[in-house]
């Protein structure tokens, strides 16, 4: 049984077997959670990423999909990369939006990663409605089928924590 846990503060600053960045398709970083994992976590997760994007992501990550790199200099062992749905393009559909939660954690599986820390995906320069994308992200969750012990929602503000407290029992 997956543990489900809120934390309000700044995922770079987070212990955990995986970190889950917020990325997008170029895997070349940006502004939000993956400008703050790729400063904090330092080059050696863009170099990590290059290599993909030279490799088996020659066209980038799609949207849904995760894919795995060194945590670098986080207190992690690897940084989980999902390329979350942009609200406006997806038109609210959470087909997506719930299949990076999913990816991430069958990702997760693979390496034998534990403790699993989420951002609020989507959430942010994507602009989902933080209600709606709390709630596909704890349903999603609850009803992945993970060897992972904790999942860790860690929220930025107190807005999301509140949206991801309700999803709560
Ligand atoms: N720790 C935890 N949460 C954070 C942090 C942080 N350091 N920085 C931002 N957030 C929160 C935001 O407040 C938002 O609620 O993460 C959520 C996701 O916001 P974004 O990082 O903007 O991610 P997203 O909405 O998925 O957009 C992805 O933004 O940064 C670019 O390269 C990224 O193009 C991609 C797009």
């Amino acid at each position: 049984m997956t543990a489900i846990t809120l934390v309000q503060g700044d995922i770079t600053l987070q212990t955990a077997d995986a970190i889950v960045n917020a990325a997008n398709s170029s895997l070349l970083g940006g502004s939000g959670v993956d400008g703050a994992i790729h400063r904090r976590g330092g080059p050696a997760i863009l170099e990590e990423c290059r290599r993909l994007r030279a490799s088996q992501y020659g066209k980038g990550l799609p949207t849904g999909q995760a894919v795995a790199t060194t945590a670098g200099d986080l207190d992690a062992r690897w940084v989980i990369h999902t390329v979350g749905p942009v609200y406006q393009v997806s038109g609210g559909d959470p087909t997506l939006l719930a299949s990076c939660y999913r990816e991430s954690l069958r990702v997760a599986d693979a390496l034998g990663a534990r403790t699993v820390a989420f951002p609020a995906i989507s959430t942010g320069v994507y602009r989902w409605p933080m209600e709606d994308a709390a709630r596909i992200a704890v349903q999603t969750v609850r009803a992945a089928e993970t060897e992972v012990e904790e999942v860790r929602f860690v929220l930025f503000d107190e807005r999301a924590y509140t949206a991801f407290a309700a999803q709560l029992p």
